[in-house]
C-alpha cells in the first residue's frame, strides 16, 4: 500500500477525508488498532514527527517498535533497505520511514509487503507535514483555502515541506508562492503544480498573502554556501515583515525553528499571528488518521 508515500499522488478527496478523520480524532472519536504493531524507522533525527507518529499509534492502541541510527546495526554499515527488512521480517503491520534518501521510502515500499508511510524523504517530500499544514490552514480559514495565497519564504530549494505543501495546498485550490533569491529556489527545471509562482522580492512575494510560512535553513543538506545562508537570513519573518502581507495574515513554520533567524521568536509566540503550535497539535491527529487509513 503506497497511500502516503508521495504527496503528489494524494487527490483532493483523500486529502479532505484524512483531514476530516483527523478532526474526528481531535474531537474525541476513537479507533482500535490494538492488534497492530507499527515499525518506526528513522535514519534522520526528528522530534515532532517521531513523537507524534509514536503517540498516534499509542492512542490507537497499537504497539510501536523504533529503530534509529543509535543502538542499531545501521552504525555497522547495514543498508536502509536491509534495516527495513529487520522490521518487515519480524512482522510489523506498517512502517514509518524518515530518511535523507530522496526516494528511500519508495524503494523500501517496493521491496516489502507492508504499508510504508513517508515521514520525510531527503528534499523531496513530507506528506504528513503537508496534511497537517493544510488542516491548520483549513481550521483557520473556515474550511476554505480555495483562492487563498500562501507565501513560503526561506530555503525552499532544500525543503521537503515545500514540495509536500506545493502539491497538497494547490489541490485544495490555494495559490502557493515561493519567495526568495535565486540561490534559495529550486532549479527552474523542476516541475511544480501550475498554481505555484516564484517571487525574488519579499515585498512582492508577501503582497496580498493570506498566510506566510517561514522555513529553517537546511544546513544539513548542503556544504559551504555562505551566499545561500546570507540570502535566507536577509528574509527573516518578524512583526515588521509580516506587515507586508494582507492585514490579518497568519504565520506558519514546520519547525524546528531557529528563533530570530528565519522567524523572530516574538512572532512565533504571538498568537495573534502564529499557527505554529496548532500545526504541532494537529500533527498527532493527522498521523492517527494516516495509520487508520493504511491499516484498516
Ligand atoms: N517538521 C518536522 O518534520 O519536524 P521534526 O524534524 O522534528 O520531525
Amino acid at each position: 500500500m503506497t497511500l502516503f508515500l508521495h504527496s503528489a499522488a494524494l487527490d483532493r478527496k483523500r486529502i479532505e477525508a484524512t483531514i476530516e478523520r483527523a478532526r474526528e480524532f481531535r474531537d474525541g472519536k476513537r479507533a482500535d488498532l490494538s492488534d497492530k504493531i507499527i515499525g518506526l524507522l528513522f535514519f534522520e533525527n526528528s522530534s515532532r514527527t517521531r513523537v507524534s507518529f509514536e503517540m498516534a499509534g499509542m492512542r490507537l492502541g497499537a504497539r510501536i517498535v523504533f529503530l534509529g541510527p543509535e543502538g542499531s546495526s545501521i552504525k555497522k554499515g547495514e543498508t536502509e533497505l536491509d534495516t527495513a527488512k529487520v522490521l518487515s521480517c519480524n512482522g510489523v503491520d506498517a512502517m514509518v520511514v524518515r530518511t535523507s534518501v530522496n526516494d528511500g521510502p519508495a524503494q523500501i515500499a517496493a521491496s516489502i509487503d507492508v504499508p510504508v508511510i513517508n515521514a520525510g524523504s531527503g528534499v523531496t517530500d513530507h506528506p504528513s507535514q503537508g496534511l497537517l499544514d493544510a488542516m491548520t490552514l483549513l481550521d483557520h480559514f473556515n474550511d476554505d483555502i480555495d483562492g487563498k495565497t500562501i507565501a513560503i519564504v526561506g530555503d525552499i530549494a532544500h525543503s521537503r515541506v515545500v514540495r509536500a505543501n506545493a502539491h497538497i495546498l494547490t489541490k485544495l485550490g490555494a495559490h502557493v508562492r515561493f519567495v526568495g533569491a535565486d540561490a534559495m529556489l529550486p532549479d527552474a527545471s523542476e516541475d511544480f503544480p501550475r498554481n505555484v509562482t516564484r517571487h525574488a522580492d519579499l515585498k512582492d512575494g508577501l503582497d496580498g498573502a493570506d498566510a506566510v510560512m517561514a522555513l529553517r535553513i537546511q544546513r544539513e543538506r548542503f556544504d559551504n554556501r555562505p551566499d545561500l545562508i546570507a540570502a535566507c537570513e536577509a528574509l527573516s519573518i518578524n512583526h515588521d515583515t509580516i506587515a507586508l502581507a494582507k492585514p490579518g495574515a497568519v504565520v506558519l513554520h514546520p519547525m524546528p525553528m531557529n528563533r530570530d533567524v528565519e522567524i523572530s521568536g516574538a512572532l512565533a509566540d504571538d498568537l495573534a499571528y502564529s499557527l505554529l503550535w496548532k500545526q504541532m497539535e494537529n500533527g498527532l491527529f493527522i498521523r492517527m488518521a494516516m495509520f487508520e487509513a493504511v491499516m484498516s
